[in-house]
């Protein structure tokens, strides 16, 4: 009996050792892709038209952290990105910005 819970606790610890330092590298990894995923959408749904008609307001990976709340603003607030109708965003996509502006946040 006692060798077998000493057993049971010896694979209890592997496990642990085993999981945790993926679960670390996730976590370091988790707001670069967050952000990479948020550029994604930026860079189809609202690059395309920025490029022609807002060039001050071309979203890159250096730059739109800064954008953030004004994104924040105009896609959820006031609702008035993406402009027109040609590029909706899918909820998938609202989710993604949503998503990264809230790991923002929470710096
Ligand atoms: C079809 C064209 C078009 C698309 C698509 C578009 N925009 Fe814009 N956007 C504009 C134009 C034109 C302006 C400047 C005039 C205005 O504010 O209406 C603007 C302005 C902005 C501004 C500045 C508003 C302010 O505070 O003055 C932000 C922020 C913005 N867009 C974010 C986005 C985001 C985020 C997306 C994608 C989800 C997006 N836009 C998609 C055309 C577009």
């Amino acid at each position: 009996m006692g060798l077998q819970s000493l057993l049971i606790c010896f694979f209890y610890v592997c496990s642990l050792l085993l999981i945790s330092p993926s679960c670390e590298a996730q976590s370091v990894n988790r707001p670069i892709s967050i952000e990479q995923n948020a550029f994604q959408v930026l860079e189809a749904k609202c690059n395309s038209c920025h490029r022609k008609k807002n060039r001050r307001k071309i979203f890159s990976l250096e730059n739109m952290n800064q954008f953030a709340p004004k994104i924040h603003e105009q896609v959820f607030v006031k609702q008035r990105m993406p402009k027109g109708k040609a590029t909706p965003l899918t909820e998938q996509e609202r989710e993604m910005l949503l998503n990264w502006i809230t790991t923002l946040k929470q710096h």
